[in-house]
């Protein structure tokens, strides 16, 4: 099982990122919070990178980024090779483990509210992937994309 979870927002994701942050602790989790630590605007491609660097060196560790609408988040993980999730209900969360093995769950903190957003996190850490023909399937994505 993954205890370590990396996890930066920018300033449309801060808020949700905190609760999250306790909440992960209260789970027993190990927490690597790459930032920012405050409010004050800021640009999401270079937080993006910091937790999507961490999750491709090590495959013991998740990742979690935040944003304000999940959006810039998502594309700029995705794009540095790391498979991320853009996650707005439960069902997503699970088949974005389940099925596309993704190592990093985006939220959007003004798209998807507190209860709903601590319910994909559970849901996204706890189930595992699936493998079989979801297996070929991930590595085609590799496949097509070279
Ligand atoms: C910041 O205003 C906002 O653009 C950002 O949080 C995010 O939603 C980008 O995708």
């Amino acid at each position: 099982m993954v205890k370590t979870i990396v996890i930066a927002s920018d300033h449309g994701g801060y808020n949700l990122k905190t609760i999250c942050i306790k909440t992960l602790e209260e789970w027993g989790y190990e927490v690597q919070d790459e930032g920012p630590s405050s409010l004050d605007s800021c640009d999401y491609p270079l937080y993006a990178a910091k937790v999507t660097a961490e999750v491709k060196a090590d495959d013991d560790k998740l990742g979690v980024l935040i944003c304000g609408t999940g959006l810039g988040m998502s594309m700029t993980a995705n794009r540095m090779g790391v498979r991320a999730a853009l996650c707005s209900n439960e069902f997503h969360a699970r088949m974005a483990r389940e099925h596309n093995d993704a190592r990093i769950l985006c939220l959007g903190e003004r798209v998807t509210g507190q209860g709903v957003a601590l319910g994909i996190l559970k849901l996204f850490l706890e189930t595992e992937f699936g493998g079989g023909r979801h297996q070929r399937r991930v590595d085609l994505i590799d496949t097509v994309s070279n």
